[in-house]
């Protein structure tokens, strides 16, 4: 297998090229039937060591790069904070600089503080992957997003993708914006004007939109990508209450009839049903939110692979 991409460490999507998307993108399509053998093994990365630092909460982020780590036969170590020493007080550096000096391949890191993992990567000499850095980026779901979107569209140019809900404090967002406009495709973002800034629009040169109506963004859709209100990081009232915020800027089959009849719909999870999504939306023939886990552990693996320099 060729290595499409150079770098040692994953932090975000930004800096990332067309060419190195799509090449993560191919490596982890090898990688996808694994997942569907009997024996879901194999020898490509024995003997290197994978840690995952998680400072916030995670299903599956944590679960998938655990998987992934051991679907690659290397070991997998998961340090969860509230037991580690980092609760009588060390430091984020020497938590890093602890798990460093044992030598491991890569380091996995998700924390609420943004750039956590770019000031890892500046003092290991283990690979830092991103898993989610406050509301800056999650680049690993990005890519399995993109992944889902080219199982169903094929092709990213001219795609019309409507990103709705708290765009304010989602990490998701910002990647996927990023991933999406890199692409081709153009970007809708929508929802109520207080988690909707128009100084999104200079995230990127071209392919954005913002909009406080969320229709207007639906309309024409391929893919519409509904967020979850992420209430850990609001520290005022951003909308009146959750069962206002559902009437007006929830996710219905109703407002779902704007987008194109073959629209799919992505969440990144975990969901508030009945809140940011209908349960029947969720549950719908549209809904490819399992296929995004199930696509998370292929991404995963070739993330990992590339980044401790598999062959
Ligand atoms: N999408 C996502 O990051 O989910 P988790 O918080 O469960 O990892």
């Amino acid at each position: 297998m060729e290595k499409p991409f150079h770098r040692r460490d994953l932090l975000g999507i930004r800096g990332l090229s067309a060419e190195e998307i799509i090449g993560i993108l191919d490596t982890a399509e090898n990688f996808r039937e694994i997942s569907a053998r009997e024996i879901k093994k194999v020898p490509t990365l024995r003997g290197k060591t994978i840690i995952n630092l998680f400072f916030e909460a995670s299903t599956r982020t944590r679960t998938s790069f655990e998987l992934a780590a051991k679907r690659l036969s290397a070991d997998a170590v998961n340090i969860s904070v509230s037991t580690s020493s980092v609760s009588k007080g060390e430091t984020l550096i020497d938590t890093a600089l602890t798990l460093d000096a044992m030598s491991p391949d890569c380091i996995v890191v998700r924390h609420s503080s943004a750039g956590v993992p770019h000031q890892l990567a500046k003092i290991s000499k283990a690979a830092v992957v991103n898993a989610g850095d406050g509301t800056n980026e999650h680049p690993t779901q990005a890519l399995l997003d993109a992944m889902t979107i080219r199982e169903h569209k094929k092709e990213f140019a001219g795609l019309k993708v409507a990103i709705l809900g708290d765009i304010l404090h989602s990490r998701v967002a910002r990647s996927n914006i990023h991933l999406l406009t890199k692409l081709g495709a153009t970007v809708k973002v929508a929802g109520p004007k207080t988690l909707v800034p128009r100084s999104f629009e200079g995230l990127v040169d071209e392919g954005l939109t913002v909009s406080e109506h969320l229709d207007e963004a639906i309309v024409d859709a391929d893919v519409v990508m509904i967020l979850r209100i992420q209430k850990e990081r609001q520290d005022s009232a951003f909308f009146p209450t959750l069962s206002e915020y559902a009437v007006h800027y929830g996710l219905t089959q109703e407002r779902l009839e704007l987008a194109k009849k073959d629209a799919i719909v992505l969440h990144p999870g975990p969901m508030n049903r009945g809140i940011e999504i209908a349960s029947d939306v969720a549950d719908s023939a549209r809904s490819q939110i399992l296929d995004q886990v199930k696509y998370g552990v292929a991404v995963r693996m070739a993330v990992l692979y590339l980044a401790t320099g598999g062959r």
